[in-house]
């Protein structure tokens, strides 16, 4: 699979962002003091810093930014009803076999005719393994009070259709959108935060009349490729790419995927799929509730159809902090440097006191919170400032503010721009301001 050239010529870049995630807090593997468990990650203090970022970056582009999208926060849990509506019981799976040999399980669509792990080709035949993972609710572990982990926060939404309809005085074309965490029992998770059992969802459903759909479907795709490089990731680190016919999930009539050239290939980051009336259909079938829009202007009635652009918050994270990750050579000296977008980075300001003397500290406390009231300032006086300036520049700080005792004589800071390393001398007064001109995109 072709990637692009920046990639092949680097294949040490993989395992760079890996150790810097877990050297300087970006993710952990889970309970690593119990040994782990497998492909699951808690996120560290950088790492919960950058994907709330990820986060507010979306939810700006998909509702701040709009008129036509409103948020919910729907459960977890919830009646399983859903999942048998929505076909996921029954079609929410993945080829299974087991190695007779060693007993190891993969996924028939991801090896050859052999197990990876011991090569034996003595396997079972392939049957379909449900991903939602199943608990029960209340005291009494019956089939009565089984319920599921959401797989995808969609239905959610769907389900809520008609109270946001009512509630928000709302008519197609409108989106209704959200963040929030999905399980689904990966029979082959891996390549670290890529595929995970638990993860980070960020879905828009935008519910559209039916005569609408293609158009939307096309305006989305071009729409959510612009978001990835608005945060950063070079144009030909990215591509559009149609599903085959024989791909598509079971609720789809077209699914466009927004690919990023991953260290080991192109990957999915984002799937934008033409549900069409699908999910209306089965919840207002299966419910008994009307969940049609009376369209005033016609006198008619209709399902909408659905647009959704859905992306993996933690999967684009991976993607960015790739995306950012270089090396180069300032002064003589070799600096490894996270070339994040300021609004992605896990601060934006680092407010460095040139020395740990006292008479500095007053001062630079006052800037550091004149700072924290509009942006996430790290404090570090330990070290030279070199080392500082490198640490920085390691977790993808954009600006470090200096604080040096010609400070206490003249009331200015230096600001230094972590990709340039140029370094501008400004007033305390127009520090804020001079940077928040920097964060407009
Ligand atoms: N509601 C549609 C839906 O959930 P999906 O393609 O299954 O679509 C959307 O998932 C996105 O979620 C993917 O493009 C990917 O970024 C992310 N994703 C899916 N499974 C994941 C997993 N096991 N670990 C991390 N991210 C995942």
């Amino acid at each position: 699979m072709p990637i692009s050239s920046e990639f092949a010529t680097n294949p040490g870049l993989f395992e760079a962002v890996v150790n810097l995630c877990k050297r300087r807090g970006f993710v952990f593997p889970s309970a690593e003091i119990y040994g782990g468990i497998r492909s699951t990650y808690d996120y560290g203090p950088l790492g919960a810093l950058m994907l709330r970022n990820v986060r507010e970056a979306w939810w700006r582009a998909m509702i701040q930014e709009r008129d036509d999208v409103v948020p919910i926060d729907a459960a977890i849990l919830t009646n399983p009803k859903v999942w048998e509506a929505s076909g996921h019981l029954a079609t929410f799976t993945d080829p299974l076999v087991d190695c007779r040999n060693c007993k190891e399980r993969w996924r028939a669509d991801q090896i050859e005719d052999a197990c990876p792990n011991c090569g034996s080709k003595d396997l079972t035949e392939a049957r379909p393994f449900n991903l939602m993972f199943k608990t029960y609710v209340g005291p009494v572990e019956a089939e009565s009070s089984v319920a599921y982990l959401r797989p995808e926060t969609a239905q959610g939404m769907f389900v809520n259709f008609l109270n946001v309809l009512t509630t928000m005085r709302r008519k197609p074309p409108f989106g209704i959108a959200q963040i929030g965490r999905a399980f689904r029992n990966e029979i082959t998770p891996g390549n670290f935060v890529f595929r995970t059992r638990e993860f980070e969802l960020m879905e828009l459903e935008f519910f559209v009349p039916p005569e609408d759909g293609p158009r939307w479907y096309e305006y989305w795709c071009q729409q959510r490729l612009a978001w990835y490089t608005r945060y950063g990731i070079a144009s030909e680190k990215l591509r559009l790419r149609p599903h085959e016919e024989e791909e598509l999930s079971h609720y789809s009539a077209g699914t466009t995927d927004v690919e990023f050239a991953f260290p080991w290939g192109w990957g999915e980051l984002e799937g934008i799929a033409n549900r069409t009336d699908f999910d209306l259909r089965a919840h207002q079938e299966s419910s008994g509730t009307s969940l049609e829009y009376f369209d005033q202007a016609t006198g008619e009635s209709y399902l909408p159809h659905v647009i959704e652009p859905a992306a993996g918050a933690t999967r684009a994270m991976m993607a960015f902090l790739l995306a950012a990750y270089d090396e180069d050579e300032i002064g003589g000296e070799r600096r490894a440097v996270l070339r994040l977008h300021p609004r992605l980075a896990p601060y934006q300001v680092a407010v460095l006191p040139l020395s740990k003397k006292d008479t500095l500290a007053t001062l630079s406390r006052e800037v550091l919170h004149r700072l924290q009231r509009h942006f996430m300032c790290e404090f570090d006086e330990t070290q030279s400032i070199g080392r500082r300036y490198r640490r920085q520049d390691e977790i993808g700080t954009p600006y470090c503010v200096t604080i040096d005792f010609e400070s206490l004589e003249d009331q200015q800071v230096t600001v230094r721009d972590r990709d340039s390393t140029n370094q501008t001398r400004l007033p305390i007064e127009g520090v804020v301001e001079h940077l928040l001109g920097r964060f407009d995109s």
